[in-house]
C-alpha cells in the first residue's frame, strides 16, 4: 500500500487547501517533502485531518518545511520539547488575556497579525495542532495577503508600489490606530505595558507596503491591522498625513474581506500549517474557563523582510 505517495488536494473555503492521503506516521521520501513544500508555497495554508500526532512526530514533520525556531517567550515553551510552543486557554494565564467584546468576556481573542512582524523578521511559518479542542468558539482565521494584493485595482497598486508602512508595538489594543474597536473594552488584568508581560520595548518596524515573498517572488500586501501605525514620509508619495491614513484604512478594509479568509474549526487530529510571510492570522478566543490546548511548532525566518 503506497501511503504518502498519493497526496490529494482539496480547496478549503476561499483560500488554502486540505491535504488528504497523508499519514504523519508513515515514512515520506524527498519527493513527498518537495511536493508538500510546493503546495505550502502555492496555497499558503495547508490543513491535515485525522492525524495521530505526538510532540515527536509534530516536530519531525515540521522540519520538512525548514529549521525550527525556539520561541522568544521561554515561559510558554514545553520543558521537554523546546521546539513546542504551548498555547493554553482555561488556565490561570487567562486573566491578562481576557477582554470584553460587546460586554462578553473572551479569552485570547487576537486581531489579524503576522507572528514576530514587530521585529522586522517574521518567522517563515508555523504549524498548529489542537491537543485539547474547545467544544465551541476557538476558531483560527487565516487571511491570504498574496490574493489581497492581486485583487487590488491598478491605481492602488501603483500608489502603494513605493511607500513604506510602520508598525508600532503597543500592548493596549485601544491604541492600535487601524483596528476596529467597536464593542471592545480591556479586561481588569489586560497588560498596559510590554514590561508587564516580560517583553522589551520594541522599536517601530518598517516594511514596504508590498513585500516580495523571498521564496515565491510573489508580491504580498504587507498591511496588517495589528500595530499598524503610519505611512513613512507620505509627502514623498504626494499624500498628506490624512490621505495616508485614509489609504491605510482602505487597505485594511480590503484585507478584511471574507474572500481572502479561511476559518479553521478545530477537531482532534487536525494540523494546520501556514506561510507567515504571506498569510495573516487571528483567533476568535474562547469563553472564560473553557479548556483548549494548542501545540505550535515554528519554522524560522532566516530573513529580514522589514527593518527597525
Ligand atoms: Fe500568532
Amino acid at each position: 500500500m503506497a501511503i504518502n505517495t498519493n497526496l490529494q488536494v482539496t480547496p478549503l473555503d476561499n483560500v488554502g487547501v486540505e491535504i488528504s492521503g497523508f499519514n504523519i506516521n508513515e515514512p515520506a521520501g524527498p519527493e513527498v517533502h518537495a511536493e508538500l513544500n510546493r503546495l505550502w508555497l502555492e496555497h499558503g495554508i495547508l490543513v491535515f485531518r485525522d492525524q495521530d500526532i505526538t510532540p515527536e512526530n509534530q516536530i519531525e514533520f515540521s522540519r520538512i518545511f525548514g529549521e525550527l525556531e525556539i520561541h522568544p517567550l521561554k515561559a510558554t515553551t514545553s520543558e521537554e520539547y523546546p521546539e513546542l510552543f504551548v498555547l493554553e486557554n482555561g488556565v490561570e494565564s487567562d486573566k491578562p488575556n481576557t477582554a470584553f467584546y460587546d460586554g462578553e468576556a473572551i479569552v485570547n481573542r487576537l486581531a489579524w497579525h503576522m507572528d514576530l512582524h514587530y521585529t522586522g523578521k517574521p518567522n517563515r511559518g508555523a504549524l498548529l495542532r489542537a491537543v485539547i479542542v474547545a467544544d465551541e468558539d476557538g476558531l483560527t482565521g487565516f487571511g491570504d495577503l498574496t490574493k489581497a494584493y492581486e485583487t487590488l485595482d491598478d491605481a492602488t497598486k501603483a500608489k502603494i508600489s513605493n511607500i513604506e508602512v510602520a508598525y508600532k508595538f503597543e500592548m493596549q489594543r485601544t491604541k492600535w490606530r487601524f483596528i476596529d474597536n467597536t464593542g471592545y473594552a480591556p479586561g481588569p488584568h489586560s497588560p498596559k505595558t510590554t514590561a508587564e508581560i516580560g517583553f522589551p520595548d520594541f522599536p517601530d518596524s518598517i516594511y514596504p507596503a508590498v513585500v516580495t515573498h523571498p521564496v515565491s517572488a510573489k508580491p504580498v500586501l504587507e498591511v496588517v491591522e495589528q500595530f499598524l501605525d503610519r505611512v513613512i514620509d507620505p509627502e514623498k508619495a504626494g499624500m498628506s498625513n490624512d490621505e495616508a491614513d485614509d489609504l491605510l484604512r482602505q487597505l485594511v478594509a480590503h484585507t478584511r474581506k471574507p474572500e481572502f479568509h479561511y476559518w479553521h474549526q478545530w477537531r482532534a487530529g487536525d494540523m494546520v500549517l501556514w506561510d507567515n510571510w504571506s498569510v495573516m492570522h487571528c483567533t476568535t478566543g474562547t469563553k472564560p474557563g473553557v479548556r483548549r490546548l494548542i501545540h505550535r511548532t515554528t519554522i524560522a525566518g532566516g530573513q529580514t523582510l522589514g527593518r527597525q
